[in-house]
């Protein structure tokens, strides 16, 4: 007997057929309405809709197959189990009913026992419409809330982008003003000044490590793939996530040597992020003391770049286990997770070549690991060494083009020994530049309205050919495809804000003296 009260329609034009069925359906604790029309029936169906069906084939007005053509065609027609009753036995006679969009038939004269088998059928077919249905809005709410994570990603992209330029202001301003209070041993700069500088400076040098560790992330998603260190990719996870694990767990970093490996930074952050929010949102509600994650970087017998990441959280049961990498398999409400993660990360360390395999524990915890091949390429270190300071002061000749003016005036603070030009409009440092002064550098923005750093390079060099080796690009981090592919034809220095003010004096005093 069902245990749910199937809303169910008989429709027959013979009263004593529709009494039969009706005490037949209510001994099995259906919710029965009978009529004897097609009318009535799509009229009560309306509104309300029924799951079950029962139609006679022959009624008055509306034939039983025409009804069940239109029940199909309503919003939904397809959710309703409908059953044509007839007393024809012809296989075609009883396609028509199939073809008209009966799910079954039953044979007049009604045998009980058929009957209940057909609705055991019936009863299963719903139950099983009724968990698919809640399968699909389930799925549906999870992809709304995948997309909308998607959106904030590109959206901290371009706040992360914005912060650049504020910070490259604030942090010149501050070691600026740092540096003269240490130069003027004035009295009356007391000591609580100084700290109040550095404590400022600290502040904004987080923020700069913050911007940092998002741009890591929001880093456009195409096959950009490079010789990556996978403990700075794995801690700029950490930092993202920083806030989410401190109040749920403490973490070990235990970083070892590993090779680089040849994969998209990007993608591979979002990896360790969903191991470490994952071994997070296991963390069972106990002291946070108690609750451990271990992220771990290490190289591999085969030589192969590995990491780890372990939690004694509530682990995965083993019929589970199998099923973590499908995508979709979650355990957690909608709000917390698309169960999209670990299917994501399987595809990105595929993609890279490596593997990701778990173990866990019921109950102890788990570790997922990911190991990724040495890369091939040849290294090209990061970070270009920066080249001995001058000696000599020589006054040289500096071109500033930034659309962002409290830049070019931080930057003409900061070289004020030297002789500099600042402009916020990239037409009017062209015009300065194609005048017949000789520049020894010319800081220029990459990114800017109107006309593009691009294009100043392009336009300048084209007249005064010796300027074009002169040139430093500035960036904020955000390129475009046109940008990104400039930077690799024309192997100029590029300076990512906010940068320190040694590495400007330091570009300035080197090439400071003739033009080469
Ligand atoms: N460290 C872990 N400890 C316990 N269970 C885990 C752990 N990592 C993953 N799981 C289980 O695997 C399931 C799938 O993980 P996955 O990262 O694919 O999706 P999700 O975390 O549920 O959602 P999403 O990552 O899309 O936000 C989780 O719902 C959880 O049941
Ligand atoms: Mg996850």
């Amino acid at each position: 007997m069902t245990t749910f009260a199937l809303r169910t329609l008989v429709v027959d034009d013979s009263s004593s057929m529709r009494g039969l069925l009706r005490e037949l359906l209510r001994e099995r604790n259906y919710e029965v309405t009978a009529v004897g029309t097609a009318e009535e029936a799509l009229q009560a169906h309306i509104e309300r809709p029924f799951q079950l069906m029962l139609i006679d084939w022959t009624l008055p007005g509306m034939s039983g197959l025409n009804l069940c053509r239109t029940v199909r065609s309503q919003p939904s027609g397809q959710d309703v189990m409908i059953l044509v009753i007839t007393g024809r036995n012809k296989a075609e006679d009883l396609r028509a009913a199939l073809d008209a969009g009966a799910s079954d038939y039953l044979s007049k004269p009604i045998d009980p026992d058929v009957l209940a088998t057909r609705l055991l059928i019936a009863e299963r077919a719903i139950s099983e419409a009724a968990r698919r249905a809640e399968e699909r809005r389930d799925m549906q709410s999870r992809l709304a809330f995948a997309d909308r994570m998607a959106s904030v990603g590109t959206l901290t992209a371009g706040v992360a982008h914005e912060l650049n330029n504020p910070l490259m202001y604030v942090l010149s301003n501050l070691r600026l003003t740092r540096e003269e209070v240490d130069l003027r041993q004035e009295p009356d700069w007391p000591e609580r000044v100084k700290q109040q500088l550095d404590e400022a400076i600290h502040g904004a040098v987080r923020m700069q490590h913050i911007v940092r560790d998002l741009k890591t992330f929001s880093r456009p998603d195409d096959d950009q793939r490079g010789n990556v260190d996978v403990s700075s990719v794995l801690d700029a996870s950490i930092n993202i996530c920083w806030n989410e694990i401190r109040h749920r767990a403490t973490l070990e970093r235990d970083f070892s040597r590993t090779p680089p490996v040849d994969a998209n930074e990007s993608r591979l952050g979002q990896v360790f992020l969903n191991l470490l929010i994952n071994a997070t949102q296991a963390m069972p509600e106990r002291k946070v003391s108690e609750n451990r994650i271990t992220a771990r970087t290490y190289t591999d017998d085969a030589g192969w770049a590995v990491v780890e990441i372990v939690d004694n959280g509530t682990g995965i049961a083993p019929d589970r286990l199998t099923r973590v990498f499908e995508p979709f398999f979650t355990t957690k409400a909608v709000s917390e997770g698309t169960g999209l993660g670990l299917s994501i990360c399987r595809n990105i360390i595929r993609d890279a070549g490596g593997t990701i395999e778990v173990q866990s524990e019921l109950d102890r915890g788990s570790r997922f690991w990911v190991r990724l091949p040495a890369s091939t390429r040849p290294y090209v270190p990061h970070t270009t060494k920066a080249p001995p300071r001058a000696s000599t002061s020589v006054r040289a000749n500096v071109l500033v083009v930034d659309d962002e003016p409290l830049i070019g005036r931080s930057i003409r603070r900061a070289l004020r020994e030297h002789q500099v030009q600042v402009f916020s409009s990239g037409e009017e440092a062209i015009e300065r530049l194609c005048a017949d002064e000789p520049f020894d550098v010319v800081f220029c923005d990459l990114m800017m309205p109107e006309v593009s750093g691009m294009e100043v390079y392009g336009r300048v060099a084209a007249r005064r050919p010796e300027l074009a080796s002169r040139f430093v690009f500035m960036t904020g981090g955000a390129f475009t495809p046109e940008a990104r592919a400039f930077l690799e034809e024309n192997p100029l220095v590029c300076l990512e804000k906010p940068f320190e003010l040694r590495q400007i004096r330091d570009l300035v005093a080197e090439r400071a003296g003739p033009a080469d």
